[in-house]
């Protein structure tokens, strides 16, 4: 299996006021993806920002040689459909959200395509992958999370292990093109283990935006990923 794995740094961890700033800082540093947590103090017990934010930050999302990196928003939120919509409008590239947060989950995955967004689904540490049985044919992305989402900082739940390899087999045994992306806990010295399980795509916030250093945090990671 060949897989191309890509690094999304959590801007939640980013220092806020000086957002901009960090997404370039992070992008110069080898970021391939901008992950940008969406929190509503309803479906988590925390409140970040917003669509507004996402639509201010687009500019910033691009290498120096000024190709566009993806913006990646995961949304915890409830209800879905009409932040989703705002998300498309203000720049996103992926848009996932919770099912259990949705009333007609392929109702809103059809309205972020329908937007020209790649849409994912994401499952809680708790949540199990059968909503995947008649949703995998839609979707770009499956996004598990590796702690309860609310917050950066937290440990990684080890039962997310089991997980991913469930998640890898549905999407070979789809033969579809869908990314396989883990939030959560994620650090140089657990990456190559999520890796192996299955995962092609990494989010992490603390381990990067809490380091002086982006470069060496996001080298570091690549180099355990690519070590035989
Ligand atoms: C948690 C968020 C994560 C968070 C990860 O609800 O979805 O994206 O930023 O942070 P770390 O990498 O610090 O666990
Ligand atoms: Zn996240």
């Amino acid at each position: 299996m060949s897989r191309t794995f890509h690094i999304a740094p959590s801007i939640l961890s980013a220092d806020f006021s000086r957002l901009g700033e960090e997404v370039r800082s992070v992008i110069a540093a080898g970021a391939d993806w901008i992950h940008f947590d969406v929190m509503d103090n309803h479906y988590v017990p925390n409140l970040t920002f917003g669509p507004m934010i996402c639509e201010a930050l687009k500019p910033h999302a691009k290498t120096a040689e000024g190709v566009a990196v993806p913006i990646d928003v995961h949304l915890m939120v409830q209800p879905v459909d009409s932040l989703a919509q705002a998300f498309a409008q203000a720049g996103a590239d992926y848009i996932s959200f919770h099912p259990d947060a949705s009333t007609h989950v392929h109702r809103s995955v059809q309205a972020i395509k329908s937007h020209g967004c790649k849409a994912g689904l994401v499952f809680n540490p708790a949540a199990s992958l059968d909503v995947l049985d008649w949703m995998i044919d839609d979707i770009d992305l499956i996004l598990l999370m590796s702690v309860n989402p609310g917050f950066g900082g937290q440990s990684f739940i080890d039962s997310t292990f089991r997980k991913i390899e469930d998640a890898r087999k549905r999407i070979e045994a789809s033969g579809k093109d869908i990314r396989l992306e883990v939030d959560g806990g994620i650090k140089g010295d657990n990456i190559r283990r999520v890796a192996d399980a299955g995962a092609d795509t990494f989010v992490a916030g603390s381990a990067i935006f809490g380091k002086p250093d982006y470069r060496a945090v996001i080298d570091g990671m690549r180099e355990k990923l690519s070590t035989p």
